[in-house]
């Protein structure tokens, strides 16, 4: 894998996407999917393939992924053993007239490896199972208010934030996002606080008091780690104000660990959703939590024919089993601990104000100086240099179970190449001649 990607290198991948745009708008299911939010003209659109740690795109550009499908291939692609209980699966129907075992066989694996999970509901995706929780603090507590922190989906309840200031998710979700099509009547419902900032926390209640069905967010995310005492905090106040509280652990779940932010910090919420990783590529979601508040869910109507689907749920039980087996959290945690101290020692060495932040199970590269142009600026070259050396990343860093140590040697090696040419860049600030393609401001997340 000795290639240079160039503008040239991935022709047939942005003759497709232009095509593309012309019948599917915006041209990607997924913001972070859009090419125009990394390195756009070399970023490829399209993958034709993937295995393992790697991808091929559809001009046969070989990378390895650092991103790793926003953090939800675990295991990596095309993972023999989750594969063959899909294969084995699908041989057998995958969605029917009446229920699958496997749906109890999944809730039994769930409530006994997550600290706050007595019962259990599917879906198929992370913003859905926010919904869906959302949906059942509202039906719990009878009031309508959620106190949110952090990114939670696409849905009305949550872009409700903006609909009164308009700039209520620019630190939560992405800047700029214009509430379009969400009801006017949901204003004032979805309120947000500072991640590990108690006292927003609290004022929200006390101004909402009576209020506030949940409180929802991320414990952990990328370079933001809770502060001593912020989740128990959060718990407090939670229980003191009669409000459910909902972890998000839809990027958490499955990656920090069997279990998710809630083993790893040790605070137990009443309410959790999980996605992504869960199930190693394959469509699936769920909420878990206390039985009295779960229990209300089976006089409320929450249904959806493919929530049953047997796909998601062999493949989440397969994931389950197989992290197990091949004891993936420890393999996973090693090679992000790896990666973080090879790429802050090359950092020095090259005298980049460059940093890891976060677990090394998802952590974040974080510029520790500049303004914000500078720190941008770096990113966006550190991301096209990184592109042009067929690794394919940002500054978000999500390890798998199947990077190697081939993978860091050769990221090492683009890293030899790129750091130089960063100091360069830093040394005469001329970053902006040397980015050829400048990423745009979606989605760009933040949590602290
Ligand atoms: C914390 C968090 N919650 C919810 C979601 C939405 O999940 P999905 O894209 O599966 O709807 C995401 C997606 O990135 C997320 O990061």
């Amino acid at each position: 894998m000795s290639q240079q990607i160039t503008e040239q290198s991935v022709e047939q991948s942005y003759a497709l996407y232009r095509q593309a745009l012309e019948l599917i708008p915006g041209g990607a299911q997924l913001i972070s999917r859009r090419p125009e939010l990394y390195s756009l003209g070399l970023t490829p659109p399209y993958v034709s393939r993937g295995k393992g740690s790697r991808f091929w795109d559809l001009d046969e550009n070989e990378y390895v992924d650092l991103m790793m499908c926003v953090g939800a291939s675990i295991l990596g692609y095309a993972d023999d053993a989750v594969d063959a209980a899909v294969i084995d699966q699908i041989r057998q129907g995958t969605a029917y007239s009446v229920s699958h075992p496997l749906e109890y066989e999944l809730a039994r694996e769930l409530t006994s490896i997550i600290p706050c999970a007595e019962m259990v509901r599917y879906c198929k995706g992370g913003g859905e199972a926010d919904a869906i929780a959302v949906r059942i603090a509202r039906g719990y507590t009878g009031r309508e208010k959620v106190l949110f922190c952090g990114y939670h989906g696409w849905h009305d309840w949550y872009l409700a934030a903006n609909l009164e200031s308009g700039s209520v998710l620019d630190t939560h979700l992405l800047p700029g996002i214009q509430p379009k099509g969400v009801p006017h009547g949901l204003a004032g419902t979805a309120l947000p606080f500072r991640y590990n900032d108690l006292n927003s926390l609290e004022e929200q209640l006390e101004r909402n008091q009576g209020q506030v069905a949940a409180i929802i967010l991320e414990a952990s995310r990328g370079a933001s780690l809770p502060a001593p005492g912020f989740l128990e905090g959060v718990r407090a106040l939670a229980t003191a104000h009669g409000a459910v509280l909902i972890f998000d652990e839809v990027v958490t779940g499955f990656r920090l660990g069997l279990g998710g932010a809630q083993t790893q910090f040790g605070v137990t919420p009443d309410l959790a959703t999980y996605a992504k990783a869960i199930s190693n590529g394959y469509a699936m979601g769920a909420v878990v939590g206390r039985r009295a508040i779960m229990e209300v869910v089976g006089d409320m109507f929450v249904s959806s024919t493919y929530w049953s689907d047997a796909v998601g749920l062999a493949a989440s039980l397969a994931t389950i089993r197989e992290l197990r087996r091949r004891d993936g959290f420890t393999k996973i945690a090693a090679f992000g601990k790896r990666f973080q101290q090879q790429l802050e020692a090359m950092a020095a060495e090259f005298e980049l104000p460059l940093r890891c932040a976060g677990l090394p199970q998802q952590f974040a590269i974080t510029a520790t100086s500049g303004d914000a142009r500078q720190k941008r600026a770096m990113k966006d070259y550190y991301v096209q240099e990184m592109t042009r050396r067929g690794v394919f990343t940002s500054f978000g860093v999500s390890p798998c179970y199947a990077h190697s140590d081939e993978d860091l040697d050769l990221i090492s090696a683009a890293w030899r190449e790129v750091f130089p040419l960063m100091r360069e860049a830093l040394q005469h600030d001329d970053w902006e001649q040397r980015i050829t393609a400048r990423s745009i401001d979606a989605f760009k997340r933040q949590v602290g």
